[in-house]
C-alpha cells in the first residue's frame, strides 16, 4: 500500500471542517484589521531563501525541501511564508501603493524536520506581513492580532515572550560583543555553534545542543548593546500593548530561528499542562532590513505565523470544540427510475436557491433512505413519486417533528424559505 509521506497527514471528516471553519474566521478577523489576502508560490528560487532567512539558520542549512526542476533551476519548497511575501512585494512594486501595505496567507510550508506531535514535514501558517512603516504602533498591533484570535477562540492559556534585537547598529555592537566573549571558549561549544560564531554569533544563544552550557548563559546581554533609538522603540511597543490591556513577559533570551529579524520579536506559547514540547502556537516579529537584503527598496516590515497544527492541538487540550456542524437544508430522494430526473432537476433549482441539498445516487428503498437523512442531519426531506411528477405536487417531511407536508411544485423555494426562516 502507498502511504503518505513522513511527517505529512490526511485532513479529513471532522478536522477539514475546524480547517475550513478557522479560515473563515481568520478572513472575517482580517477584515476587521483591513489586512488583504496574498497568495504565493509554495515553492520559490532557493536563492530566496537563502538569503532571506538566512544562510547560519537550521531552516536553511538542514531542513529544506531543494529541488532541481526538469529545466535544471534550483527551487526550494518554502519553509516559511514572509521571504516568499517580500519577494511578491518587490516583484509587483507594491511598495507605490498605499503605506503600510497589510497582507495576510494562510498554507502549507514545508521543513524537514524530526515529526513529533506538534511538529511536521508539511504544516500550515496563517500569517500576516506589513510593509513600509516603523512605528512601534504596528509591532504592538501585529502582536495583538494573535493574541486576540486566541481569545477570540476561547483559549485561555496562552503566555506571550517578547524582547528586543535592536537596530543595525546596535547588533554590530553586540555581534563584537559576543564574538569577543566566545572567542577563549570555542571549543566548549558544539560544532554547529562554532559555525555561527563565524557566520552569526547570535544564533549561538538559541542553541538547542547548548541550551545548558555556563558559557552561553553567561554570555553578555543583548539589552546592554542597545542604542537609544532601540530602546525607545521597545518602550513604545511594550507601552503601545498595554494600552491594549495585552500582557506579556520581556524574554531576554528569545532571539528566534530566522535571521532577518530587528527590533521587536515575540512567541505566543500554550501555556497548558502537559501540552508537550512543541509549544509555540504564534511567533514573529520586525524584519527592517529584509526587503532591502531581498533586493527592494529599503522599507520596515513587521510579521506574525500561527501554526495552524498547533493551534488544533491546543484548543483540543482545553476542551474548545470549533466544530461548526454542516448545515443540510433538504434530502431529496425518489420512488421510481421514472421521477428520478425530476428529482435532479428540482434539487438542481433549489441549490441555485441557496439551499444545501442533497440526495439518494444509490437508489435505496424509503426505509435506507429516511436513516440515510437521519446519518446527514437533513432538516427536510424531499420525497418525490410517480404520482408527485404528474400532479406537480411534492411531499415535504420536517425531519424533526415529523409533520408532512404536500407542497405544489412553484411553491417549494418559498415553502422552505419560510419554514427553515422560522428556525
Ligand atoms: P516560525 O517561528 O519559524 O516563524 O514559525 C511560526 C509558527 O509556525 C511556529 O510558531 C509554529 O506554530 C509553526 N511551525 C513552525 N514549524 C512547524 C512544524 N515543523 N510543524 C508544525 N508547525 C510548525 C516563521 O515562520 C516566520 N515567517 C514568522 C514571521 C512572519 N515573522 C515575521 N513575519
Amino acid at each position: 500500500m502507498i502511504q503518505k509521506p513522513k511527517g505529512t497527514y490526511d485532513i479529513f471528516g471532522t478536522n477539514s471542517g475546524k480547517i475550513l471553519y478557522l479560515r473563515k474566521l481568520i478572513t472575517a478577523l482580517m477584515d476587521k484589521y483591513n489586512y488583504d489576502y496574498v497568495q504565493t508560490p509554495i515553492f520559490e528560487s532557493s536563492e530566496l531563501f537563502h538569503r532571506g532567512v538566512g544562510e547560519t539558520t537550521d531552516i536553511v542549512t538542514k531542513e529544506t525541501y531543494d529541488f532541481t526542476d526538469r529545466g535544471n533551476r534550483n527551487l526550494t519548497l518554502r519553509p516559511e511564508g514572509t521571504a516568499g511575501l517580500v519577494r511578491c512585494f518587490i516583484e509587483n512594486k507594491l511598495y507605490v501603493e498605499s503605506k503600510p501595505l497589510k497582507a495576510w496567507y494562510f498554507g502549507s510550508m514545508f521543513r524537514y524536520e524530526r515529526p513529533q506531535s506538534g511538529r511536521n514535514r508539511e504544516f500550515t501558517q496563517f500569517g500576516v506581513e506589513a510593509f513600509g512603516s516603523n512605528d512601534p504602533m504596528l509591532d504592538a498591533e501585529i502582536i495583538s492580532i494573535v493574541v486576540n484570535f486566541f481569545k477570540m477562540l476561547g483559549l485561555k492559556g496562552i503566555k506571550v515572550n517578547i524582547n528586543t534585537l535592536g537596530d543595525s547598529e546596535s547588533r554590530k555592537m553586540y555581534r563584537k560583543a559576543l564574538l569577543d566573549y566566545f572567542k577563549p571558549h570555542l571549543n566548549e561549544l558544539c560544532s554547529d555553534c562554532q559555525t555561527r560564531y563565524e557566520k552569526n554569533p547570535l544564533r549561538i544563544l538559541d542553541c538547542k545542543v547548548d541550551s545548558k552550557n555556563e558559557v552561553i548563559e553567561n554570555a553578555p546581554k543583548m539589552e546592554d548593546y542597545l542604542n537609544q533609538t532601540s530602546l525607545d522603540h521597545f518602550s513604545k511597543v511594550k507601552e503601545y500593548l498595554k494600552t491594549m490591556g495585552i500582557e506579556y513577559i520581556v524574554n531576554p533570551k528569545l532571539v528566534r530561528g530566522l535571521d532577518y529579524y530587528t527590533h521587536t520579536v515575540f512567541e505566543v506559547e500554550a501555556d497548558i499542562k502537559d501540552f508537550g514540547s512543541q509549544n509555540v502556537l504564534g511567533a514573529g516579529g520586525r524584519y527592517d532590513n529584509l526587503v532591502e537584503t531581498i533586493g527592494g527598496p529599503s522599507t520596515p516590515g513587521v510579521g506574525f505565523a500561527i501554526g495552524i497544527e498547533r493551534l488544533l492541538l491546543a484548543l483540543e487540550a482545553e476542551n474548545i470544540d470549533i466544530t461548526e456542524g454542516k448545515k443540510l437544508d433538504a434530502y431529496a430522494f425518489s420512488m421510481s427510475t421514472n421521477a428520478k430526473s425530476y428529482m435532479l432537476s428540482l434539487v438542481n433549482n433549489l441549490r441555485m436557491n441557496g439551499f444545501n441539498v442533497d440526495m439518494d445516487y444509490l437508489e435505496r428503498n424509503m426505509k435506507n433512505n429516511f436513516k440515510h437523512a437521519d446519518k446527514l442531519k437533513a432538516k427536510f426531506i424531499i420525497i418525490i413519486g410517480d404520482d408527485e411528477v404528474t400532479n406537480k405536487i411534492i411531499t415535504v417531511k420536517n425531519n424533526e417533528t415529523k409533520e408532512e407536508f404536500k407542497v405544489k411544485l412553484e411553491n417549494i423555494v418559498e415553502f422552505l424559505d419560510e419554514k427553515l426562516g422560522d428556525e
